[in-house]
């Protein structure tokens, strides 16, 4: 993107939600949700992920961002059910290589909870909460269902960032940085 051209009207409205509605805290930890969008989007990007797992990293809780149900529902003991609400968001202008990862983030993380035993215990308080309401570590039925999506990996990979993007005052890229990537992920 050059600054002469103009920005897709979706990349607009992401990064207007992010730089401008993403103050909120993240959950019970020490960033809000600029900062947890844009650690988990450098730890795809660092890691040599393509633009879609990049794309996907930074928008993965977009749904918390065009909901009104305030900035951290779980704590009044509400699920937002903010994964089907990002992926449906996204869809009109993403693909699945990046919808999916999205909708997939909560059940990867009940998946990982039950076939990575240490899994849970390395939880942060604010995953624990909302893993009850979320529904729980998946049963046998789950996780073979779950592993049968063709995009249970990246979702997996996109937890394992999620779960880690929650350090005080790390230093990313801003936004700006990540939106090349976005644009290069939008259909047609
Ligand atoms: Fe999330
Ligand atoms: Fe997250």
């Amino acid at each position: 993107m050059t600054d002469n051209a103009p920005m897709h009207p979706i990349l607009a409205e992401i990064e207007a939600l992010l730089t401008g509605k993403a103050e909120g805290r993240y959950g019970l930890s020490a960033v809000n949700q600029r900062q947890h969008a844009l650690q988990c989007a450098w730890l795809a990007e660092k890691d040599g992920h393509g633009d879609a797992l990049i794309a996907a990293a930074l928008l993965h809780d977009i749904g918390h961002m065009v909901h009104d149900l305030g900035e951290d529902p779980a704590s009044e003991g509400v699920d937002d059910r903010h994964e089907e609400l990002g992926q449906a968001w996204l869809a009109a202008h993403f693909g699945p290589e990046v919808t999916e990862p999205v909708r997939l983030h909560v059940a990867a993380k009940r998946y990982l909870c039950a076939v990575e035993p240490d899994y849970f215990a390395r939880l942060a308080p604010d995953s624990v909460k909302s893993l009850a309401l979320q529904g729980g570590p998946m049963n046998a039925e789950e996780v073979t269902a779950f592993e049968a999506n063709p995009m249970f990996r990246e979702a997996v990979q996109l937890r394992r960032y999620d779960e880690q993007a929650k350090v005080k005052d790390l230093p990313t890229p801003p936004v700006s940085h990540f939106l090349p990537a976005v644009a290069r992920c939008l259909r047609g």
